[in-house]
Order: C-alpha cells, then structure tokens, then sequence
C-alpha cells in the first residue's frame, strides 16, 4: 500500500489497501496513529465489511442519535437528500465528546457522494494546541470543561433543525454532560491536544460565561487555522477514519439539489487525562 500525507501536518491518503486484509490491518493502525486522519480509497466493502474493520480498533459504540441501517444497528446513515438544505455535522465538532468515555474513533463508508462538493474537513488539535503561546498554554492546561449532547440532540436542537432526516429524533437520550481537560495527553500518541469543541462543549469549568466565551472563543480562532487542517475530497467506496481525541471535523454543504449517504461506525475510547 501507498501511504501519503495530504498536509504539512494532518492527514494521510492510502492507495492500493484492502481493508478486509488482515495482513496490512498493523501498517494502517500505524498510518491512524501517525497522520490522525486517514482514506483508504476505493473500498468495495458490505456493512459487515465494515463493522468487522472498526471491530479491529475496539467495541462498537452505537450511537443514539442517528438513524440506523436497516439491517446494521450498529451502523449510523448519515444522510443528506435532493430536498433538504441542512447537513448533518456542518459545524465543527468531535464526535461523542459528550460521553464519559468518548469515542476513540468514527469510520466513514462513502456510498454515494454529489459530483462535486461534500467534501469534510478536518482540524489537527495537537497542532493548534502547541502554535498557542508558551503563557496562554500554562494557563489552558489546568481547566476543564463540560460538554453536552442537550443543546444539539435535545428537543429544542431537532425541532428547529426538521431537515435533518438523518437523525432519529432521539431527543430524551440527550441527557448526557461530561467533565474533560481542555488540554488532553492523547491516549496513543501521548501528544498534548485541545479538547473542546464548538458544538458540545457548554463551559470551562469555574469560570464566570463571560470569562468561559472569551477562553473558548480564543481557542476556536486557533483551531480554525487553515494551516492545521487536511480536506478530504470523496469518491465512492473512500473509507476516512480519524481520531476523536486528535481532531475536530465538520461536514462542508455545499452540495443543495445532490444526494449524498455515508455509512458511519464510531468505536468505544477510554476516559481523557489531563496533559
Ligand atoms: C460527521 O460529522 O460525523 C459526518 C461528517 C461528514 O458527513 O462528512
């Protein structure tokens, strides 16, 4: 297999892999910890192809938001149609940041894209944590804050979003709130990232809302630095997979008038330390 980087510093472009290959799972697990974003082009795989490729990076977690496949539970569609105007994942987030344990990781199956357009991009926090200044670092590694699935699950969110056939319209699971580091040491790497977000994180803990905003709002400007990012153009059949604890992403819309349905499987993370 060919593994190239796609940026500077985020993101690799893997050719000639088959992810059903047992034999080449090692160098793509490496290609995962080294560029935090990775896709395998051109994969002719079923969804339990797929499920059985995510199985290799930990448990599945079934996430309770989205419409599931038919046939895969275990599977999220994640779904734009000719008709609707809004997309799912369209501001920059981490996905499940909002659970105790949050997901290691989420595999995208393209299964059909637009012809142009619906491209999804991606944020390297370790990049954008260590191009802060040495005083602004010292001071951001000792907060914490919470992140909740309420405001963006919960029934004011689904109500107000009705294009968003995708999802499930779950709105009494969104009960959950977490407490992690701002700064993380990431569970593989052992790099120091950012760990907030702008669609689920709600406050840094402590802090009065004014104070709160103005820390968030100083690192969202960081993290949106197009020199930390990689942009993945998809063809069909394209596997992306990135790293929950190492990145934000969000889903360009750009694409009114197409269809576009991805298959999304998220894998089961560990609890987040403080860097
Ligand atoms: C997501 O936010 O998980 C979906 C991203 C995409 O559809 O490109």
């Amino acid at each position: 297999m060919d593994i190239k980087p796609l940026t500077g510093g985020l993101g690799a472009e893997i050719l000639g892999a088959d992810v059903r290959d047992a034999a080449q799972i090692p160098a793509i697990k490496q290609a995962f910890t080294d560029h935090s974003v990775i896709v395998i082009r051109k994969q002719d795989i079923t969804p339990d192809d797929h499920l059985a490729f995510a199985r290799q990076f930990g448990e599945i977690n079934v996430n309770r938001f989205f419409k599931p496949v038919d046939t895969h539970p275990e599977i999220a569609m994640v779904l734009k149609d000719e008709n609707q105007k809004s997309a799912i994942g369209e501001r920059w987030h981490t996905d499940h940041s909002y659970d105790v344990e949050p997901a290691m990781c989420s595999i995208l199956h393209a299964i059909e894209v637009p012809q142009t357009g619906g491209d999804t991009v991606f944020a390297s926090m370790g990049m954008a944590f260590e191009h802060l200044s040495p005083a602004v670092q010292a001071f951001v590694l000792d907060l914490k804050a919470w992140h909740s699935s309420r405001h963006a699950f919960g029934a004011e969110a689904v109500s107000s979003e009705p294009n968003k056939t995708g999802r499930v319209g779950n709105t009494h699971a969104a009960t959950q709130d977490a407490l992690h580091p701002v700064v993380i040491r990431h569970p593989l790497s052992g790099r120091r990232g950012i760990y907030v977000n702008p669609d689920f994180t709600t406050r840094i803990d402590g802090l009065s809302e004014e104070e709160s905003d103005a820390i968030l709002q100083m690192l969202y400007r960081q993290c949106e630095r197009p020199e930390f990012h990689c942009r993945i153009r998809w063809q069909p059949g394209d596997v992306t997979m990135w790293d929950n604890r190492a990145t934000w992403h969000r889903a360009i819309n750009d694409y009114h008038g197409h269809r576009r349905l991805m298959h999304r499987v998220t894998v089961e993370g560990v609890a987040l330390s403080a860097a």
